[in-house]
C-alpha cells in the first residue's frame, strides 16, 4: 500500500463542481507531478464539507488546514507555498464572512464545525465516494458484516433501532425502528425496502449531498433493513435533477454487487438483497410516500388514503418500508457504536443530530449537521455566523412549504420534533431559512403559498381549491385591497384545508400562513388597515420617492428608469418621480449611490 505524506481533499459536490473543483484537481495532479510530489501527496476527491457557499473548498492533512473559494490559479502556490515549504496560503484560509483567520486555521476548529456533531455526514467531505475500499477503510459495511455474520436475529436489529430513538428525518419524525417492526411482523414471501431521496423542499440538499459523498453508507443501511424486515429488493427513488448523486449511488450499487456485499447470499449466508434506482421527474408531491410508490410502479404519481400503510401493502401491493435518505445514514452508526449512544444525543423524544441546509440571510451558508436540542440561536450566530450588514434577526424559517416562521422570541429554544411543532413550524426535511429585518412575513406566506398550489396535485378538492383561495386572498392583502374579513377568511380556509386534504401536502399548506399569522398578526394588519409594507417588499403597497436635499442633481436615476418617470435638471434641480407612471422596479434606488431614493 502507498503511503503518503499529505492528502488534498477536494470537494466534489455539486456546489464545488459547478466551481470548476474538477478542473482544480486536474491542476493539482499537474502542479504535484512537475514538482516532484505526485508520490508523497494524495489528491482525494470527495463529497460536500458543508459550507457550499465559500468553495470551491480544499482541505489539506495532516493539518486540517482548510482553503476556501480555491481557483485553479491558486494550485500552483498551494503546491509551492503549503505542500513544499509547509507555509500556509493565508489569503485563502479566511471565510468571506464572520470567521477569524485564527479560528479557520483548521477545519475542526473553525466556528462554522465547532459546534457541529457529524453523524450522518460523517464521511462527506472525508471519503472519496467513488471507493469503497475508502468507505470500508471508515467502518463501512462492518455493521452490517455484523448482524450476518453474527446471526443477530432480525427483530434485534429493530430492537437496536428503536432502543435508538431514531425518528424520519424525511419530515413526518415518525419513529423508525417501529415502521420496521410493523413491516417485519407481515407475513409475506415479498417485502420490499424503498429510500426517498426525492427532496422537494425548496432549499434542501443534505440528501443529495449525503448520496454524493456517502453512497455506500445508503446501500449498506437499506441492506440491514432489507435483513430486519425480511425484504430482497429495495429501490432508491432520486430526483433526475441530481445526476452527480445517481450517478455515485448507482456507481456504489455496482462495486456493491461486485464485492459481495449486496446481490446474492451476502457474507455466504442465505439472505440475499438489490437495490435499483428510479428517477423522479421532480414533482414535490411524489415525495409523499404513498405518491412515491405509485411513481415507482411506473404510474401517476398521486397520493392514496391511508390506511393501509405501506408496511401493510405499499410497492405493488406488499409490504414496504419508505426511509429518508438522512434516516439512513445514521443505521450503521447505531449498529456499530450502540443504540444507547446513540441515544445519548439530543433531547429526550429526538436522539441523534440532524442536518439543515442553512440559507437565506445568514453570513455562513451550507449544510450543517447539529445534536438535537441545539437553539436556533445557536445555529443562526455561532454556526451561521450572524446575520449579514449588521441587520437585525427576524425569523427562521424550517420545514419548507410544510412549516412556518420562527420568530425572535423563540431563538433560545431548543431544537427537536416536538419544540418546533409547539412553535409552530415543524422539522421537515431540514430547509432552514434565516430571515432580517427586511423580509416582509406577508410575501413569505405568500412564497410558499405559490409553491404548493404550483405542486397539489389536484386530486383532491380542498387541497387544489383552497390553496388557490388562500393565495388569491394574500394577492389581494399584498396588492393593497385586503380587508379585515380576508383575514379572518384566509384562517378559516386555512383550517378547512388542514382538515379536509388528502395527504399531507394539503394538511401542512396552510402552515407558513398560521404561523406567520400567529407569530407576525401586526405585519398583516398593516398590509391591510394601513395599506403599508414596512419592509418595502410588497409592490403594491410601495413608493419610491426621491428627497431633493439628498439628490446631487447627477441624472442617473432619470437614466435607468425603465418607463422614463423621472425628471428633473441635470445639475440644476433635484429629481422627482411620478408615482402615478412608477412601476416599482427598483432601478432608481440601486442606481442612487447619494441614499437619496427612498422605498417605502
Ligand atoms: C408532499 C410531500 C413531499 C414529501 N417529500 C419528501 C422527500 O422529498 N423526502 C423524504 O424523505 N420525505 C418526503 N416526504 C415524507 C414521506 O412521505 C415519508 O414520510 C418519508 O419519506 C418517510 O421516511 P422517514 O420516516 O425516514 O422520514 C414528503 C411528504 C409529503 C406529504
Ligand atoms: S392534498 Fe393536495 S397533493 Fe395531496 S392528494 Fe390532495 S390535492 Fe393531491
Ligand atoms: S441618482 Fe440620486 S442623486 Fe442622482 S438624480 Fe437621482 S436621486 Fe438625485
Ligand atoms: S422604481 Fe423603477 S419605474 Fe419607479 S421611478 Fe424608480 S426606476 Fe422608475
Amino acid at each position: 500500500m502507498d503511503l503518503f505524506r499529505a492528502h488534498v481533499l477536494v470537494c466534489c459536490g455539486t456546489g464545488c463542481t459547478s466551481a470548476q473543483s474538477l478542473k482544480i484537481i486536474d491542476r493539482m495532479e499537474e502542479e504535484l507531478t512537475a514538482s516532484g510530489l505526485n508520490k508523497e501527496v494524495k489528491v482525494v476527491k470527495t463529497g460536500c464539507f458543508g459550507l457550499c457557499a465559500e468553495g470551491p473548498i480544499m482541505v489539506v492533512y495532516p493539518e486540517g488546514v482548510m482553503y476556501y473559494r480555491v481557483s485553479p490559479d491558486d494550485i500552483r502556490e498551494i503546491v509551492t507555498e503549503h505542500l513544499l515549504k509547509g507555509r500556509y496560503v493565508q489569503r485563502l484560509m479566511t471565510v468571506s464572512t464572520s470567521v477569524p483567520l485564527d479560528q479557520a486555521r483548521n477545519v475542526d476548529e473553525s466556528d462554522f464545525f465547532k459546534k457541529q456533531m457529524r453523524i450522518a455526514l460523517r464521511n462527506c467531505g472525508i471519503i472519496n465516494p467513488e471507493s469503497i475500499d475508502e468507505y470500508i477503510a471508515h467502518d463501512g459495511y462492518q455493521a452490517l458484516a455484523h448482524i450476518l455474520t453474527e446471526k443477530i436475529k432480525p427483530l434485534d436489529v429493530i430492537d437496536q433501532i428503536k432502543k435508538s430513538g431514531l425518528r424520519g428525518r424525511g419530515g413526518g419524525g415518525f419513529p423508525t425502528g417501529l415502521k420496521w417492526e410493523f413491516a417485519a411482523r407481515q407475513m409475506n414471501e415479498q417485502k420490499y425496502v424503498c429510500c426517498n431521496a426525492d427532496e422537494g423542499d425548496p432549499g434542501a440538499f443534505m440528501d443529495r449531498s449525503i448520496l454524493e459523498g456517502d453512497p455506500h453508507s445508503i446501500v449498506e443501511a437499506m441492506a440491514i433493513a432489507a435483513y430486519a424486515i425480511g425484504a430482497n429488493q429495495g429501490y432508491v427513488y432520486v430526483r433526475a435533477e441530481y445526476p452527480i448523486a445517481v450517478k455515485r449511488l448507482q456507481g456504489a450499487i455496482d462495486l456493491a454487487r461486485s464485492y459481495g456485499l449486496i446481490g446474492q447470499n451476502i457474507f455466504d449466508t442465505d439472505f440475499s438483497f438489490d437495490i435499483e434506482i428510479r428517477l423522479g421527474a421532480g414533482a414535490f408531491v411524489c415525495g409523499e410516500e404513498t405518491a412515491l410508490m405509485r411513481s415507482i410502479e411506473g404510474k401517476r404519481g398521486n397520493p392514496t388514503p391511508r390506511p393501509p400503510f405501506p408496511a401493510v401493502k405499499g410497492l405493488f401491493g406488499k409490504p414496504t418500508i419508505l426511509n429518508n435518505v438522512e434516516t439512513y445514514a445514521n443505521i450503521p452508526v447505531i449498529i456499530n457504536k450502540g443504540a444507547d449512544w446513540f441515544a445519548g444525543v439530543g433531547t429526550e423524544k429526538s436522539k441523534g443530530t440532524k442536518v439543515f441546509a442553512l440559507g437565506g440571510k445568514v453570513n455562513n451558508v451550507g449544510l450543517v449537521e447539529i445534536p438535537m436540542g441545539t437553539t436556533v440561536r445557536e445555529i443562526v450566530y455561532d454556526i451561521g455566523g450572524g446575520i449579514p450588514a449588521g441587520k437585525a434577526f427576524k425569523a427562521v424559517q424550517t420545514g419548507g412549504p410544510s412549516g412556518g416562521c420562527i420568530p425572535a422570541s423563540l431563538l433560545d429554544v431548543p431544537i427537536d420534533y416536538d419544540n418546533l411543532v409547539a412553535a409552530g413550524s415543524m422539522m421537515g426535511s431540514g430547509g432552514m431559512i434565516v430571515m432580517d429585518e427586511d423580509t416582509c412575513m406577508v410575501d413569505i406566506a405568500k412564497f410558499f403559498l405559490e409553491f404548493t398550489v404550483e405542486e397539489s396535485c389536484g386530486k383532491c378538492a380542498p387541497c387544489r381549491i383552497g390553496t388557490r383561495r388562500m393565495l388569491e386572498i394574500l394577492e389581494k392583502i399584498t396588492s393593497g385591497h385586503g380587508t379585515m374579513d380576508d383575514l379572518d377568511n384566509l384562517e378559516r380556509v386555512a383550517l378547512a384545508i388542514r382538515e379536509g386534504s388528502l395527504c399531507a401536502l394539503g394538511q401542512t399548506a396552510p402552515n407558513p400562513i398560521l404561523s406567520t399569522m400567529k407569530h407576525f398578526r401586526e405585519e398583516y394588519i398593516e398590509h391591510v388597515v394601513d395599506k403599508k409594507c414596512r419592509c418595502g417588499v410588497c409592490k403594491g403597497l410601495t413608493t419610491y420617492t426621491i428627497i431633493a436635499d439628498l439628490c446631487k442633481k447627477c441624472g442617473l436615476c432619470a437614466k435607468r428608469c425603465p418607463v422614463n418617470c423621472i425628471s428633473g435638471v441635470l445639475g440644476k434641480e433635484p429629481y422627482v418621480i411620478d408615482a402615478s407612471q412608477c412601476i416599482k422596479c427598483g432601478a432608481c434606488e440601486q442606481a442612487c449611490k447619494f441614499k437619496a431614493v427612498v422605498r417605502r
